[in-house]
């Protein structure tokens, strides 16, 4: 079995710059940046070999910010060469100071360490700062600064503790940034990352979705040939995109197995069986499996959570495994992987495992197939997005918020049953309506309504009532390992409390749940 995409995986785009990570911790916002100028961006590890970075002959190169100090020994680091190779380099932060130190500069302790919004004065007549404010507010973060620029550079911005906050030596393309043009808060950050790989580089900016679709297109067909290639589809973002990718590029060759765990928010199944089934956009083979009963059987008396986790995850390979059964033999087995899920698995490049990710660590061996394919493998959750929209995938599909494989079976403290499911569907699906309706539904990292365990006394009309009580759950996050509670109008979240307990059988308490990531996970189970 030939793992990883083949020949699939790079052709995608003649222009490409690389980002070389030093460990830092803003190293997929450098690619994202670079890709929203249109330039097709991947990140190494800086352990990458010279002669490879050599083979993929880069418009440009971007070395990113790291938590070591470059002076020290064993300080991650890169050979002089990089510099000499005559490709424009971009160091940032922790890249810069390398820069320097390799070229022969002076990197030190700053007698003042910087953090955070900075005002920093730049050069304009710097290519790196064209059209850039001469006093404009960056990111710092630094506890080394540079105290004497290597010969041949010059000074292009400064701070008041900063004096060296850009240098550059644009005989050799080489630009230094102490702050973090990546970051948001770097008011013309983006512009200066465009300065750099549009201006600087000469990239054209020929990365669009529309011509990843058509690229991709054509090597899936390439790749696949007359062969089956099976996909399970969850209904999330990026199987979603995935199928209608690969029905673009190969139609009734690709199968698509729909398990329908009865865990699903209200009415997803059907609107997963509307746009892929028989009577969708798309063309393919669609098969919905109804496993509801399966999985309730499973999951009665159980409450520990992570047992239930393990047992709908369980289910869910043996649901497939049938299926997969009855189709025979595949030449492909297809997979919604992005590339985020490859950078963090350590498979980008040679950077350090952070975590691995179950699309990418672990093959499944109980389907018959010969290789994996994996056509989003180059792109991140924006561009999933993008794609998706080109391929012609309804927006609240295509703009669905996560959705965790386990579904509503962590949203249920304890006992899964049916009649919770009916409970938490209808209060969800008020919750939804009503953020749609106040025009939060894009602004909200994640929300969404779980039931507690806990049943409590009321009144309604004038009878006594005894009833459990939904929790409400919104939270603000950029990378889902830390969230804020969203604040969300009162007025808002009085509408959906009312709403639940008129209109769903069974609540008659409604809470909303201010805990932020940590303590708290997003999810209650
Ligand atoms: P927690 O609850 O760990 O959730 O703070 C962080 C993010 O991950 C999602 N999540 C999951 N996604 N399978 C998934 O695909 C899972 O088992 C799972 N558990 C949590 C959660 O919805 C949130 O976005």
């Amino acid at each position: 079995m030939e793992n990883e995409t083949s020949s699939m995986e790079k052709k995608l785009s003649d222009e490409k710059v690389i980002v070389i990570d030093f460990g830092g911790q803003y190293n997929q916002l450098v690619a994202r940046r670079v890709r929203e100028c249109n330039v097709y961006c991947e990140i190494y590890s800086y352990k990458t070999d010279i002669e490879r970075i050599k083979e993929m002959a880069p418009k440009g190169i971007i070395l990113t910010g790291g938590p070591n100090s470059c002076y020290e020994k064993d300080a991650p680091s890169y050979s002089k060469e990089l510099f000499e190779l005559g490709i424009p380099v971009l160091g940032l932060c922790y890249g810069a100071q390398l820069m320097m130190l390799v070229l022969g500069g002076k990197v030190e302790k700053a007698p003042v360490r910087e953090y955070g919004k900075t005002q920093v004065h730049v050069d304009s007549t710097s290519p790196l700062f064209a059209d850039v404010a001469e006093s404009t507010i960056c990111w710092m973060s630094h506890f080394d600064y540079i105290s004497k620029t290597a010969s041949d550079f010059c000074v292009t911005a400064h701070t008041a503790d900063c004096p060296v906050a850009a240098a550059e030596c644009p005989d050799k393309k080489l630009y230094a940034i102490q702050f973090h043009p990546e970051v948001l808060h770097t008011v013309e950050g983006t512009k200066m990352i465009h300065n750099f790989v549009r201006g600087v580089c000469g990239c054209t900016g020929s990365w669009r979705m529309d011509s990843f679709v058509e690229e991709s297109v054509k090597q899936i067909r390439e790749r696949v040939g007359d062969g089956k290639v099976l996909l399970a589809l969850s209904g999330g973002v990026d199987s979603s995109v995935a199928a209608g990718l690969l029905s673009r590029a190969i139609g009734k060759q690709l199968t698509c197995v729909f398990v329908d765990h009865g865990l699903l928010r209200k009415d997803e199944g059907d609107e997963v069986e509307a746009v892929f089934g028989a009577n969708g956009d798309f063309d393919l083979n669609f098969i919905r499996v109804n496993a509801q009963e399966r999985y309730y059987a499973k999951l009665a008396d159980v409450t520990e959570p992570e047992r239930k986790r393990k047992i709908i995850g369980e289910e869910f390979i043996r649901v497939f495994e049938e299926e997969a059964k009855k189709i025979g033999a595949v030449d492909f087995l297809a997979q919604g992987t992005i590339y985020p899920d490859v950078v963090e698995s350590g498979l980008g490049g040679e950077s350090a495992v952070i975590k691995s990710h179950h699309n990418v660590g672990g093959l499944p061996d109980y389907v018959d197939f010969k290789e994996i394919i994996e056509p989003l493998r180059d792109l991140f959750k924006d561009e999933v997005r993008r794609a998706g929209l080109e391929l012609g995938i309804p927006e609240r599909l295509v703009f669905r918020q996560p959705f965790p494989g386990p579904g509503l079976g962590i949203r249920i403290i304890g006992e899964v049953t049916a009649e919770k499911v009916r409970i938490v569907q209808d209060a969800d699906a008020i919750y939804r309506e009503e953020i749609a309706k106040a025009g939060l539904d894009r602004s909200i990292g994640q929300y969404f309504a779980a039931l507690t365990n806990m049943r409590s006394v009321g009144v309604m009309g004038d009878e006594r009532t005894y009833d459990y009580a939904v929790a409400l759950r919104a939270v603000n996050t950029v990378d889902f390992m830390t969230a804020e509670c969203a604040e969300i109008p009162f007025a808002v979240l009085q509408t959906v409390m009312s709403r639940i307990i008129n209109e769903v059988r069974g609540v008659n308490r409604v809470v909303y749940d201010l805990t932020s990531k940590p303590p708290g996970t997003i999810e209650f189970e």
